[in-house]
């Protein structure tokens, strides 16, 4: 596919082309830009995420969060791990400027966000810049003719695992018992190994550790329980 082909096939000019931008699009290309990207901008730091966005050596770990949501996670993770980066990745304006602005907030300089759709996050990121990747409650897409749209497909864990170093971890987790048992199908047949996994990751060994995401904390009050596992990028 040509750039051209990809930029109408994934509207990647969307941002930049909206008659009425909202307040969180203005914020985007406004007094947060810097903070956060443009998918347009985005495209030109493949590669680069390190040197012209953070100004950091290329040994600086990069962290990839998808689907940040309203940031809580994004901004805990960027405040706990100061030593190393943190991009974040959004679809939808609103979540994507809550997740920024928290994460300035609570004083942290080492978080950026970008409007990009995961499933082709190959185009703004390089062979090998990512260290670890967050993917916390994606859209379980429930409908028969709707999984088609999940994030976790073969195709994109091949493309996970070429922008990611080798050891790298991804942490999973869903509150979706039917998206995890097609999750877990698709990890089995990747480069993937499991570090860790539950059917019940509030009565198990990483509980204390885990972070209660907005999503998560909405079926947890409800009883349900929550799966998760812990990858590993073998190649
Ligand atoms: C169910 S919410 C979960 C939010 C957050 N991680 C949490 O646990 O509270 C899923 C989020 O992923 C975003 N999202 C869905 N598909 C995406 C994609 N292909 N690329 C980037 N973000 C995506 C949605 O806009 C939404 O904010």
């Amino acid at each position: 596919m040509s750039m051209d082909e990809f930029k109408r096939k994934y509207k990647i000019f969307r941002t930049t082309a909206l008659p009425f931008p909202n307040e969180y699009v203005k914020a985007l290309m406004g007094e947060l830009n810097g903070w956060s990207y443009s998918e347009e901008q985005a495209l030109d730091f493949k590669g680069k995420w390190h040197e012209e966005v953070f100004s950091a050596k290329n040994d600086m770990p990069l962290d990839l969060e998808i689907g940040t949501g309203n940031g809580f996670h994004f901004a805990h993770h960027a405040k706990k791990y100061p030593e190393r980066l943190l991009l974040g990745l959004e679809l939808k304006y609103k979540p994507l400027i809550q997740s920024i602005r928290r994460a300035r907030t609570e004083g942290s300089e080492n978080a950026r966000m970008a409007r990009f759709n995961a499933t082709v996050l190959d185009y703004i990121l390089a062979d090998n810049e990512v260290q670890n990747v967050i993917i916390h409650h994606p859209d379980p897409w429930l409908k028969k003719s709707q999984k088609k749209n999940r994030l976790i497909q073969d195709v994109f864990m091949k493309k996970l695992s070429t922008i990611q170093k080798e050891n790298g971890i991804v942490d999973f987790k869903t509150d979706n018992e039917n998206y995890y048992d097609w999750a877990l199908e698709v990890f089995k047949n990747s480069s993937y190994s499991f570090e860790r996994e539950t059917r019940d990751l509030h009565n198990s060994p990483w509980a204390e550790e885990n972070f209660i995401t907005a999503f998560e904390r909405i079926f947890l009050v409800k009883g349900q329980p929550i799966f998760y596992c812990r990858l590993k990028n073998t190649y």
